[in-house]
């Protein structure tokens, strides 16, 4: 609500640029409908390419509700202004695309724009999609178009005055849109590019893990300094980025690949579908991305780098048992938060998370953990309250949820002993009131399976799973 408080001062400004806009971009015309589209004339070859870009772009996290038919549209995106509902985008003539040309697809894509002409809600993130070329969105237009359609219309959005009237998106655009193609940077590798056009592209990595401004705009100045994303925390992915060990192309490109990194844990949350989807790439096009988003994140210092090697020094060496056990021991005093907080860990928490069992089908150890080193504790009281439910498929949880254990207090004290004992960042403030807030559904968490379990390499073996 303090959002929208704060938005609000800024609308009659968005409304005058508006009735400006409305002039300078043109009210969008409206492009033909088409009689149903034959789907023999798409080449197969070009159908399984638009299969690739959409699960880079990630076109069926949003348009499918879950458990519902995919691309029908209709899952609920809860934005600072209100909820927005994604659009049914199967060839259905009634209620999807179906009368819909390439040309209608390529200006959506392109402008963010609505065959009829309306301006559409950047939560579908063409700000990011209108540097695709034409030639690859011809390819997800043959995709989409031959998909089963599916009659389904999504329910009205939930936006109160002025945000539902589209026209202010006029004035949004012509603030905050820059349409156009990637430009290649020519001091940089194919390979780069190639990176760079898929990340800052298809990707979208930047729609959760840049930061908005109060017009729910990207800050071009802080590219990839951190966000938000359906109740999770989209870490930086910048020189600012919080993770102990620092990234470099090749762990970027195994925990791409895999979804997960024996020195960064699993992707959880929203990143889990990312890393799912990135699953269809061939090998080169993740080598790319890791390439792009290595060189945005430059390489570590040499203090950094100190650190991290002392820290993964410390984590080969606690393997051994009898450290594990005596280290909890020795840092609780009964009584205190602090006491109370250890013996919880020591219960519930370092049995899975010593370091003992292999990656991913054990934890991580803390003071390797991102989570754990974040500046906003929202991801692990996440993962302590909801767990990590299995990969779609799979039988057993990869953690369990403690959220039916733990009270709010228990797991703060949790969380302050854990980030004392694994981190020298400072403690985190108002950790009771998180937690409650995020238990009562106040703060909304999407709950995803996770990914990663289900493609670890064969010689993990099913059978270390998190059964117990
Ligand atoms: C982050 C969520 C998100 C992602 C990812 C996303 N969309 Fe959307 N999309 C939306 C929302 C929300 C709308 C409705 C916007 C509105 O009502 O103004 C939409 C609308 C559209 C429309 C307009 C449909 C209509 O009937 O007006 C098309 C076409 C579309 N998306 C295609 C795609 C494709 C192709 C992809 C993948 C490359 C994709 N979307 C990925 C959220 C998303
Ligand atoms: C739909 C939102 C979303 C999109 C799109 C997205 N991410 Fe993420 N990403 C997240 C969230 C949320 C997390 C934190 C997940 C967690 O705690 O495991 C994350 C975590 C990560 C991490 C781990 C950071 C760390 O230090 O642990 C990396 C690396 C990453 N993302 C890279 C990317 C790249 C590259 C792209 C684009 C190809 C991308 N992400 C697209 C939401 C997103
Ligand atoms: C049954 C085993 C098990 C138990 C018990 C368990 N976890 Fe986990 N946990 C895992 C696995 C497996 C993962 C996924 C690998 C990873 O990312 O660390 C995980 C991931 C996590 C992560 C994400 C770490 C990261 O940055 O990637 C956090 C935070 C976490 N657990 C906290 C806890 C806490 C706190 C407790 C005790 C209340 C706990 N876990 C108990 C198995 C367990």
């Amino acid at each position: 609500m303090r959002v929208l408080m704060r938005v609000a001062a800024g609308v009659l400004i968005l409304l005058l640029i508006a009735a400006v806009g409305f002039f300078a971009l043109a009210w969008k015309g409206e492009i033909e409908p088409v009689a149903a589209v034959d789907r023999a004339q798409f080449d197969q070859e070009l159908i399984e390419q638009g299969a690739r870009l959409a699960a880079v772009g990630n076109c069926i996290a949003c348009h499918t509700v879950p458990g519902q038919p995919a691309f029908a549209g209709g899952l609920a995106l809860p934005t600072p202004f209100g909820t927005i509902y994604s659009t049914n985008i199967t060839p259905d003539p009634e209620t999807g695309i179906g009368k819909w040309s390439e040309e209608a697809f390529q200006r959506a894509m392109r402008e963010g724009v609505d065959r009829e002409g309306n301006h559409l809600y950047p939560a579908f993130p063409y700000d990011h999609y209108t540097r695709v070329t034409d030639e690859d969105n011809r390819a997800l237009y043959a995709f989409l178009m031959t998909r089963q359609p599916v009659n389904s219309t999504a329910p009205e959005n939930e936006l109160p005055f002025p945000y539902n009237m589209r026209m202010i998106l006029a004035g949004w655009k012509l603030l905050f849109f820059e349409e156009g193609a990637y430009h290649p940077d020519t001091a940089q590798s194919e390979e780069w590019n190639r990176g760079a056009y898929l990340a800052e592209g298809l990707g979208h990595c930047g729609a959760c893990h840049s930061p908005r401004n109060r017009f729910g705009a990207i800050d071009p100045e802080r590219h990839f300094g951190g966000g938000e994303a359906e109740g999770w925390q989209a870490y930086a992915i910048n020189t600012e980025s919080p993770a102990p060990i620092p990234w470099d192309q090749e762990s970027l490109a195994f925990y791409l690949r895999q979804g997960w990194h024996e020195h960064h844990g699993v992707s959880r949350g929203p990143m889990a579908e990312v890393t799912g989807n990135l699953g269809l790439l061939p090998d080169s096009d993740i080598a790319a991305i890791a390439t792009y988003v290595a060189s945005v994140m430059g390489e570590p210092d040499a203090e950094r780098q100190a650190r991290a090697e002392a820290l993964l020094a410390e984590v080969s060496q606690s393997q051994s048992p009898a450290l594990v056990d005596a280290a909890p021991a020795a840092a609780a005093q009964p009584g205190s938060a602090q006491g109370d907080g250890a013996a919880i860990y020591a219960g519930a928490c370092a049995g899975c998370h010593d370091g003992s069992r292999p990656q991913p089908f054990g934890g991580l150890p803390f003071s390797l953990s991102t989570a754990v080193n974040a500046p906003n504790p929202q991801n692990i009281v996440n993962v302590v309250l909801y767990g990590l439910p299995p990969a779609d498929g799979e039988a057993t949880s990869v953690m369990p949820a403690f959220g039916g254990v733990l009270n709010d207090e228990q797991v703060a004290d949790l969380l302050a002993y854990m980030r004392e004992r694994f981190s020298d960042a400072p403690a985190w403030e108002n950790l009771v009131e998180l937690v409650a807030r995020t238990r009562s559904g106040e703060h909304k968490v999407a709950i995803r399976p996770s990914d990663g379990i289900e493609r670890g390499p064969e010689n993990v073996g099913a059978s270390g799973g998190a059964e117990d």
